[in-house]
C-alpha cells in the first residue's frame, strides 16, 4: 500500500504552479458529449478523476488521448448512453453525464451514485429539473433510466440551494433544449462560470453565469472546440496553507487569486502576510497562527473543499477557533485522524471547536477524502517527527504530483 511519508519541521519556500481545476475539467470533459467531433482541452491535470472520467466517456464511445497536459476527445455521432456502476461509484461527477445524454440521445442509463466520502449527497434537484424539462425517470435495480420524448423543453427551475452539481447538469441539458431555460438560485462558483464560457465557445447561448440567475436559450447543435481549463483554486489554496502552516514563504503561480478571496482573507486573519497580483499569490506564514472562526458557504463564501486544510492550520493556532460546515455532514471524518497527531478538536453536529495546541506529533493516519488527505499531509509538515498518510489514492484523485510539488518547496516528503 502506498503511503506519503512526511518529516515535519521545514519551512516551505519557493514558487509552485497550479493546473486546471478538477471540478471544472470533469464537467468540461462531459460537455464534449454535446457535440460530435474533435475537442481539445488544455491545462488538464493528470489526476485519477480525469482518468476515470476518460474511462467513463470511452464507455459512451468517446476516444480520449492525453499528451502532457492536453487532452483530445473524439466524440462520435452515435453515443451509447450507459454508465457502468463501478465508475459512477468511484467518481460522483459521473452524474453530470445525465444532462448531456438526455439532451443529445434522449436517453440515459446511469446507476444512482449513492453516498460517498462526504455523506449522503442526493441528486433530487437534478432530477426534478430534468422532469420539468420533459424527461421521465425510473429506477430499475439501482440504475436510473431517463428518457425524453422528442426534445427537452426549456423551463424555469428554482433550486432550493445553489447546488454546483445541479446547476451544471441543468445547464448541460438546457443548451440543446427547445426554448429558454432559467435557473433561479443558481450556483455562482468560478467553475460554473468557466463551464458557461466553455459552452458559449461551443456555440451555446448563456447569460448570467456568476450570478444567481442563469438564462440559457437552447440551440439546435453545438461545435467541438479547443479551450484551456480555469486554474484550480483549491490546489492554489492548499499550497497557500502549506506556506501558512510551516511559517514559510510560498508564491503560487498560474492561479486566479480573486477565486480565493474569502480563504485568503481568513489566512490573513490568522496572521499570514498575503500578497497577490495577476495570476499569482504569495503567502508568508507566521511562527504560530492566530485562531480564526469560519463557516463554509457557497461561493463567494469559504469553500468547503478548503475546510480540512484550514482546520489543520488552526489546530496549531494560538487560541480557540469555531468552524461551521454547512455543505456536507460527513466532512469532519478526518478530525479523529488529526487528533491522533495531538490536535484538540471537538465536533458537535456541523460545528467544530478547535483548541489550538503548541505542537503536533507525527503519527500514522488515513486520508478519508481528497481534501482531508491533503490536510493531513499539511499537518505532517508542521508536526514533530514522521507522519505517514495512508489511503493516498484519495489525494491522487485531485492533486497531480502533490508530493513532488511540496518537495520542490523544501518539504521532507516522499511516497513509499
Ligand atoms: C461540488 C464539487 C465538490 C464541492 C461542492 C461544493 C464536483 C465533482 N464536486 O459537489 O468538490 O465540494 O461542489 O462546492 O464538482 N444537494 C441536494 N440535492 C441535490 C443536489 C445537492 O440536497 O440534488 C445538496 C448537497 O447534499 C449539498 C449541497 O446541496 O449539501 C451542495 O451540493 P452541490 O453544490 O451540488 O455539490 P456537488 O456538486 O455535489
Amino acid at each position: 500500500m502506498t503511503e506519503i511519508v512526511v518529516e515535519g519541521g521545514r519551512r516551505l519556500r519557493g514558487t509552485v504552479g497550479v493546473l486546471g481545476a478538477k471540478n471544472a475539467v470533469l464537467k468540461e470533459m462531459v460537455a464534449t458529449l454535446l457535440a460530435p467531433g474533435l475537442h481539445r482541452l488544455s491545462n488538464v491535470p493528470d489526476i485519477l478523476d480525469v482518468r476515470l472520467m476518460a474511462e467513463l466517456l470511452s464507455r459512451f464511445g468517446v476516444v480520449c488521448r492525453r499528451d502532457g497536459h492536453e487532452l483530445t476527445l473524439v466524440v462520435p455521432a452515435e453515443l451509447r448512453p450507459e454508465a457502468p456502476l463501478e465508475l459512477v461509484r468511484q467518481m460522483r461527477a459521473s452524474i453530470v453525464a445525465l444532462g448531456p445524454l438526455l439532451a443529445r440521445v434522449g436517453e440515459a442509463r446511469v446507476p444512482l451514485p449513492g453516498g460517498d466520502d462526504l455523506g449522503a449527497r442526493p441528486i433530487d434537484w437534478h432530477l426534478e429539473g430534468f422532469e420539468r424539462m420533459g424527461a421521465h425517470f425510473e429506477l430499475v435495480h439501482g440504475v436510473l433510466i431517463g428518457r425524453v420524448e422528442g426534445r427537452l423543453r426549456g423551463c424555469e427551475v428554482e433550486l432550493p440551494f445553489p447546488s454546483v452539481g445541479a446547476t451544471e447538469n441543468l445547464m448541460l441539458a438546457a443548451v440543446l433544449a427547445k426554448g429558454e431555460t432559467v435557473i433561479v438560485n443558481a450556483a455562482r462558483e468560478p467553475e460554473i462560470v468557466d463551464q458557461a464560457r466553455h459552452l458559449r465557445t461551443m456555440g451555446a447561448e448563456i447569460t448570467g453565469e456568476g450570478t444567481a440567475l442563469i438564462r440559457i436559450q437552447g440551440v439546435d447543435a453545438l461545435d467541438a472546440v479547443e479551450r484551456s481549463v480555469v486554474p484550480d483554486r483549491i490546489e492554489a489554496g492548499t499550497f497557500a496553507v502549506a506556506a501558512a502552516i510551516t511559517g514559510g514563504d510560498v508564491t503560487v503561480t498560474g492561479c486566479v487569486p480573486e477565486h480565493l478571496r474569502m480563504e485568503l482573507r481568513k489566512l490573513a486573519e490568522a496572521g499570514c502576510e498575503v500578497d497577490r497580483g495577476d495570476g499569482w499569490l504569495r503567502v508568508r506564514g507566521p511562527d504560530r497562527p492566530r485562531a480564526v472562526d469560519f463557516a463554509t458557504l457557497p461561493f463567494p463564501g469559504f469553500h468547503t473543499d478548503m475546510h480540512p486544510q484550514m482546520v489543520a492550520l488552526l489546530s496549531v493556532a494560538d487560541g480557540t477557533s469555531v468552524v461551521t460546515e454547512n455543505l456536507y455532514d460527513a466532512r469532519f471524518r478526518y478530525v479523529g485522524e488529526l487528533a491522533r497527531m495531538g490536535a484538540d478538536i471537538t465536533t458537535e453536529w456541523q460545528h467544530a471547536v478547535i483548541r489550538g495546541v503548541e505542537r503536533l506529533s507525527g503519527a500514522p493516519v488515513l486520508a478519508t477524502d481528497i481534501r482531508a488527505g491533503a490536510a493531513l499531509v499539511l499537518a505532517g509538515l508542521r508536526a514533530e517527527g514522521i507522519t505517514r498518510v495512508g489511503a493516498v489514492e484519495h489525494i491522487d484523485r485531485g492533486y497531480e504530483d502533490y508530493v513532488g510539488k511540496l518537495a520542490s518547496l523544501g518539504a521532507a516528503i516522499r511516497r513509499a
